[in-house]
């Protein structure tokens, strides 16, 4: 049988697939301690920390991190950027369905669209672990693609320069099992090509607030971005921030 596509597609190519399509991290980082008003030296779990993009600046803050990703080639882009840095993050190879540490953290984020790869009953598990590895009162903080646009069925078709070639991102929504299936392709200045796909379930706004809620979550604020812009149908990002 083969494997899921999240169990290949974090790899060597990531960074040319995908790095183009983020923001600043560190931008990212401030936006959002000032979002949370998380506490000096709080305690917090970056769930698909990937190569650690926020783990490690959140870490050189001086917040307590763990981050927790399945891919090992990720978390060794990290681990060796930590090391040069001098950061210090507890790396924790693990699937975000079976990580759970009781009353653990502050805060939990789930980063760049890190949620909604799994089965609906898998997902809802995601969110389960979270609620119980936060603390009382701890606050969960959930950054992806708005669903709005994603629910609108809205196809995207782009083709972006980007130093090493021409990006090309295609994205399509299936009514059925509202799922939006995003293809990334580069052709290298050489002519190399190289792809991959990915796919996840795309949760209204409504469906999200019943999960966390069953997760023992109530929604605080959904926001457009991380610098709290407000949530409108044309927001590149959803920002959910939930606490326990
Ligand atoms: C879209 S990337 C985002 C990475 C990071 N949050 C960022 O902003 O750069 C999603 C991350 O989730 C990780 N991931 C995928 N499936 C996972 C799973 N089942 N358990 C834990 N991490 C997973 C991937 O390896 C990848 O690093």
């Amino acid at each position: 049988m083969s494997r899921p596509w999240y169990e290949t597609i974090f790899d060597e190519r990531y960074q040319e697939l995908f790095g183009p399509l983020e923001q600043d991290p560190e931008v990212e980082v401030f936006q959002m301690v000032r979002l949370l008003t998380l506490p000096p030296g709080a305690s917090l779990v970056d769930l698909g920390c990937g190569r650690g993009r926020h783990t490690i600046p959140l870490s050189l803050k001086g917040y307590r991190v763990t981050g927790v990703d399945l891919s090992e080639v990720m978390l060794n882009l990290a681990r060796e950027r930590a090391s040069r840095e001098r950061a210090t993050v507890e790396w924790v190879r693990e699937d975000m369905r079976t990580f759970v540490r009781p009353g653990a953290f502050d805060a939990c984020l789930s980063l760049f669209t890190s949620f909604g790869y799994f089965c609906d009953e898998e997902n809802q598990g995601v969110l389960m672990n979270v609620a119980r590895s936060l603390k009382e009162s701890g606050v969960f903080l959930l950054d992806l693609r708005n669903v709005r646009k994603g629910l609108s069925g809205e196809n995207i078709d782009r083709t972006i320069t980007v130093p090493s070639g021409r990006l090309s991102l295609r994205v399509r929504f299936d009514r059925t099992t509202r799922r939006a299936r995003a293809e990334s392709t580069l052709v290298r200045s050489d002519g190399i090509r190289i792809s991959s796909a990915f796919e996840v379930r795309i949760y209204s706004e409504e469906e999200l607030t019943g999960m966390l809620s069953r997760a023992g979550m109530r929604v605080m604020a959904i926001h457009g971005s991380l610098d709290g812009a407000p949530f409108t149908s044309s927001a590149e990002r959803m920002v959910v921030i939930a606490r326990r």
